[in-house]
């Protein structure tokens, strides 16, 4: 059995087109994960936390406009010891389209999505814990001030998801569903067999509602030791920049840093590293990196 055949083999999408009208005119000629958080591009922050899953074959989508330049920034993924594919979304058709246009890449794996426009930040167990899972669905709750304005869960009076409803205007708890899922195998035919909802898209929600009701989804509350960000409008994005820019000069750690993960999942050793700091030129982060590859940083 090949690797990629292997059934408990996680693969890994990240969802990075969309039309990012909240972020109207910087998103008219660049797409919004290619906007820099703080000294990153944003996409570097979502690859990250899959790198820290330790998940190394990845798929990233996005428009026919944006690929190539994202095929630009990371390459084959070899640099920082992954395996990196490349797929087109013709039209913004719904979050669930990924596992439609990920079908073969995905074969029979499991498969954890993120949205390319999510910045977590912290403790990183929790998704380590989801993919020791090998059936079922997982899904990250945060809990946030303003539930109006997400997608929220529900629960019984045992402490069980019973319920998921999009931006309700009563919400029966602040238990805002987070743009990273973990799915086994199941999920690529339940995608083929959906119908586009009302405002025409391929909902995402409609998938975790059928593990829902199948009591098949898992909720991982994010708890303190865990930031998340989502950086779709103007004043998140700064505020998601700020963030990172607090974090990395109050504590002298790197925030979604792909070179620094990379490192610390063993995927390239420190001679790749010192490699991957020249390449930054006379950036703090090439500073930084080439120190971490001498030792000099934890
Ligand atoms: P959204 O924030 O819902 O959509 P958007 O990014 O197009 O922004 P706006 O609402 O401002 O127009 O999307 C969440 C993430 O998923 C974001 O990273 C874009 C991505 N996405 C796709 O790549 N394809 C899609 O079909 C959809 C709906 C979203």
């Amino acid at each position: 059995m090949t690797s990629n055949s292997r059934r408990d083999h996680w693969k890994g999408i990240i969802l990075a087109g969309g039309l990012g009208t909240r972020l109207h005119p910087i998103t008219l000629a660049c797409c919004k994960q290619l906007l820099p958080v703080y000294n990153k591009p944003m996409i570097y922050y979502p690859l990250t936390s899959l790198m820290l899953g330790g998940i190394r074959e990845i798929l990233i989508i996005s428009t026919p406009r944006d690929l190539p330049r994202f095929e630009d920034l990371l390459g084959d993924g070899s640099q920082l010891g992954l395996s990196l594919s490349y797929a087109e979304q013709l039209e913004p058709r719904g979050i669930a389209d990924a596992f439609i246009l990920g079908r073969d890449f995905i074969a029979d794996s499991p498969v954890c999505l993120i949205l390319g426009d999510n910045l977590f930040y912290g403790e990183i167990p929790f998704l380590r814990t989801a993919l020791a899972r090998s059936a079922g669905a997982t899904i990250f709750a945060y809990a946030v001030s303003d539930p109006q304005r997400y997608g929220i869960l529900g629960f019984d009076a045992k402490g069980r998801p019973d319920s998921i409803e999009e931006k309700p205007k009563e919400p029966r708890s602040n238990a805002a569903v987070t743009g990273l899922y973990c799915y086994d195998n199941q999920v690529v035919e339940l995608a083929a067999q959906l119908s586009a909802s009302d405002r025409g898209e391929l909902e995402i929600t409609d998938i975790n509602r059928h593990y829902l009701d199948a009591k098949e989804l898992h909720v991982e509350m994010l708890d303190d030791g865990v930031t998340w960000l989502d950086t779709g409008t103007p004043e998140s994005l700064l505020e998601a920049a700020s963030f990172v820019s607090t974090i990395e000069h109050r504590q002298g750690k790197l925030v979604g840093s792909p070179e620094a993960a990379a490192f610390k999942m063993d995927f390239v050793d420190s001679e790749q590293l010192t490699r991957l700091a020249t390449a930054m030129g006379s950036s703090q982060l090439g500073s930084y990196l080439a120190a971490l590859a001498k030792g000099s940083h934890s």
